[in-house]
């Protein structure tokens, strides 16, 4: 959970060791089968990591059910790397997880891989582009310039997903706040093919 806002502002600051109910998630989400016996790549920044955790968990225990399985990862810093603990199993694993944060500290010992998402892209080591998937989840300058890059190496646009992240609201298809275009992103998302999304007006 992120403090990013009133809501969230709220519990970090009078629910910590507390409890709340929290109703959700709803619209759809990754489903693991459109994913078994392809080449994977999940590109992510900041908390998108956290969309695809349970995909990732999935294929760390089944990779025999995907031909490969490569995530780039992209954090502002080495303090706000997530899921740490989950990272050193999936690298000891064997997965091609390449996390890089977009400046190297001044001080510590950071040895790890600095800069954009987007500069590891090209270095793919993709074989099969008919059987290849890729899902990018993140800030949108961020999915704009993955994109961008996918296409570039030679990514089919209708394999490429998405999630979206909007202030959600009702949740519920009520209040318009996600709404993009025709589209309620907490009914029919926030997961979307790019080519359902990429013609659609913000
Ligand atoms: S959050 Fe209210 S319509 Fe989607």
């Amino acid at each position: 959970m992120r403090k990013v806002g009133s809501l969230t502002d709220e519990i970090f600051e009078n629910y910590v060791g507390g409890h709340f109910f929290m109703r959700g998630p709803y619209g759809n989400g990754f489903d693991v089968d459109m994913f078994k016996g392809k080449e994977i790549v999940l590109v992510t920044g900041g908390s998108g990591l956290s969309p695809v955790h349970g995909v990732i968990d999935y294929f760390a225990d089944h990779m025999n059910e995907c031909k490969s399985l490569t995530v780039i990862s992209g954090f502002k810093s080495p303090a706000d790397i997530l899921f740490k603990e989950d990272l050193k199993r999936w690298i000891a694993d064997g997965m091609n997880f390449i996390c890089t944060v977009d400046k190297a500290p001044e001080e510590g010992d950071y040895d790890g891989h600095v800069g954009l998402v987007t500069q590891y892209i090209p270095e793919l080591p993709l074989k099969d582009f008919d059987n290849a998937i890729a899902v990018v989840v993140g800030p949108p300058m961020m999915i704009k310039f993955s994109i961008q890059e996918l296409i570039k190496l030679g990514f089919d646009e209708e394999k490429i997903w998405l999630s979206e992240s909007r202030k959600m609201c009702c949740g519920l298809g009520k209040c318009g706040h996600c709404r993009i275009g025709k589209v309620y992103v907490c009914q029919d998302g926030p997961v979307f093919k790019y080519t359902e999304l990429r013609t659609l007006i913000d």
